[in-house]
């Protein structure tokens, strides 16, 4: 089945208004784009990149929400705020906040069907250590937060899965062409059996972790890579739109 590819960034805590001017750069080019195209800002840019992407391809996404729609919780945000300020996705379970904030598996399963709840796609993050990896455990250890981490409900409509490995992650390192494929047909494999067939083959699974407009087109070119997740190359409009066109 074709699964058209996503390319999606994730600006994680940087970017002030001025940055608009990236937005804008990404919007000139967004509608040639060959992908779906998704850009994830702080918070605080959410409400004007979506009013200013209204109408174009590029999805706006939040990076979190919280599991509830309302509350005593100082500081956070829900789904539904997301949703209200123009955003149509939402990033859960990204390694930096299971490192930050302590989230697990079970959180981030609430915290999907929080985005459900407010319409949102829902990109659920995951991925191993380094050290995982050094002890060969990879492949289970990604089998056992993903079936924590995603709902047995969720459908390709509902759903972006984000394969993103911990050490990978603005480090510059990647792991081989064959390690991202053997990861993404075990990622399927485990999304056919808790998912069944036809949710299970549809739902889209990106890879992330130092994805770069030099290295995008090979690993976008692996068997059962969907797109990517690209955190710090996403911040210049000049390397997402470089990235986009790898695909
Ligand atoms: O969510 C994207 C991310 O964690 C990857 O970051 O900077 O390695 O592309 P980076």
């Amino acid at each position: 089945m074709a699964r058209r590819k996503l390319i999606a960034g994730n600006w994680k805590m940087n970017g002030l208004r001025a940055a608009v001017a990236e937005l804008d750069d990404v919007l000139d080019d967004a509608a040639g784009a060959a992908c779906d195209l998704m850009l994830c800002p702080p918070a605080t840019l959410v409400p004007v990149f979506a009013s200013r992407a209204a109408g174009s391809p590029l999805v706006i996404g939040g990076q979190d929400c919280h599991a509830r729609a309302t509350g005593a919780h100082t500081g956070d945000i829900a789904a539904e705020m997301l949703a209200d300020a123009g955003a149509k996705a939402v990033i859960v379970g990204h390694s930096e906040r299971r490192a930050d904030h302590g989230e697990n598996d079970a959180l981030v399963r609430e915290k999907a069907e929080a985005a459900w709840r407010a319409r949102l796609t829902a990109v659920i993050c995951v991925g191993e250590t380094e050290a995982e990896r050094d002890a060969g455990r990879a492949l289970e250890v990604v089998a056992r937060s993903l079936a924590g981490s995603t709902p047995d409900t969720a459908t390709a409509e509902t759903t972006v899965i984000a394969y993103e490995p911990v050490w990978a992650i603005g480090s510059g390192r990647t792991p081989t062409l064959d390690e991202i494929a053997e990861m993404h047909a075990h990622i399927r494999a485990a999304l056919r059996e808790h998912l069944g067939e036809i949710q299970g083959i549809g739902v889209r699974v990106l890879y992330g972790g130092s994805v770069k407009p030099d290295n995008a087109a090979e690993i976008l070119a692996v068997r059962g890579v969907d797109g990517a997740l690209v955190g710090g190359a996403s911040l210049k409009a000049r390397d997402f739109l470089a990235i986009a066109g790898a695909v």
